[in-house]
């Protein structure tokens, strides 16, 4: 798949600000978040760049509300973000997954009608050996647009198909941007010397099969028989040679599904024996990704239910996974069924 499928010299603002402009009820207010947003990306791009030099790497003292030893270059993404988007008066509530709870608008800034949930850094555990990290983000609307009041935990838990834009940023071999605000994915690529997140992939569509599968196999001892099923079946030559597939895993969500919105295939991180739920979060992980990967002509399910009909009961909820190619995550669920 080519890296690049458009000549047009078009910046994300320009682009959003476009977008924004085809709706006609736009008031530009979502296109002045997203520059906002894209200011905090920008920082962190340059700063995720330089973590060694300026000595963000290591280990905090503190511990997260999921009892993760919290990294210095999580907390440091999260305060970015939030400094960047708490006095725009477009945002009425903030959420994060280093947030115990809501991140409050500061009283002196107008409430706007948005909501922002994002997970600051995304791959932590590779962090401090260079490994492609991310930035995952999603938008809500509040659940009334009229108020102009400080946001409330009800304005969080909304179902993924209520985002009105969701996205990425992968500080890989370079930095891009994933984007959509539900006119399909678009991929803008980080040109540090100009400072600028510039359009490299128009309308992108994930493959209807891949030949990859992304899983994290250490623990296969806990799975449910029917996934080790499904995994064991991928590795199994088929007479037309699609199978065996490969795996590829590189323990960042973003990475791993950037990768498959590309190549196809699936991405799955499962309810197990010791965690039903599975580790990655509804709110600003799987929903944020669902919407990106069903934008890009994929599928998102827990393995049963539609990841973005999902209503989630509370902010740090987690749930499993299965993204990808149309064909691999019905598949899965077809094993994951009891169904051959
Ligand atoms: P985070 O760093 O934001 O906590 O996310 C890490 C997640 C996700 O990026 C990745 O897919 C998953 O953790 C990897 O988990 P395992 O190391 O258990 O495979
Ligand atoms: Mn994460
Ligand atoms: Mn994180």
């Amino acid at each position: 798949m080519p890296f690049l499928n458009t000549s047009k010299l078009v910046t994300i603002e320009r682009h959003i600000a476009e977008e924004g402009a085809a709706h006609p009820t736009s008031t530009g207010e979502l296109s002045r978040l997203l520059r906002d947003l894209m200011l905090a990306l920008r920082i962190l791009a340059r700063d995720v760049r330089r973590a060694g030099l300026n000595d963000v790497l290591g280990m905090t003292d503190s511990v997260n509300t999921h009892g993760e030893r919290v990294k210095r270059l999580d907390l440091h993404a999260n305060e970015v973000i939030y400094r960047a988007m708490d006095h725009g008066g477009h945002l009425c509530v903030m959420a994060s997954e280093e947030s115990d709870g809501l991140m409050r608008i500061p009283d002196e800034y107008k409430k706007g009608k948005y909501v922002l949930v994002f997970d600051p850094l995304d791959g932590s555990s590779n962090i401090d050996v260079n490994i492609t990290i991310g930035t995952i983000f999603s938008i809500h609307k509040r659940v009334d647009p009229t108020l102009d009041t400080p946001g409330t935990l009800e304005d969080i838990l909304q179902p993924g198909w209520k985002q009105v834009a969701a996205g990425y940023a992968m500080y890989g071999s370079s930095t891009v941007l994933v984007y959509s605000s539900g006119n399909g994915v678009d991929v803008f690529t980080f040109d540090p010397t100009i400072g600028e997140f510039l359009l490299t992939f128009e309308k992108l569509r994930i493959p209807k099969r891949g030949r990859i599968y992304s899983i994290n196999s250490g623990n296969a001892h806990k799975w449910d028989q029917n996934l080790r099923d499904y995994v064991s079946w991928l590795l199994r030559p088929s007479d037309d040679g699609v199978r065996p597939y490969s795996l590829r895993y590189i323990g960042t969500m973003v990475a791993d599904v950037h990768r498959t919105m590309y190549y196809g295939g699936i991405f799955m991180y499962p309810g197990d024996s010791s965690s039903p739920q599975g580790k990655l979060r509804l709110v600003y992980e799987v929903a944020p990704m669902a919407f990106l990967v069903e934008q890009a002509g994929g599928r998102a399910s827990d393995g049963t239910r539609r990841i973005l009909d999902i209503v989630p009961t509370a902010l740090h909820q987690r749930i499993p996974c299965y993204l990808g190619s149309e064909e691999d995550v019905l598949e899965a669920e077809r094993f994951l069924r009891g169904d051959r």
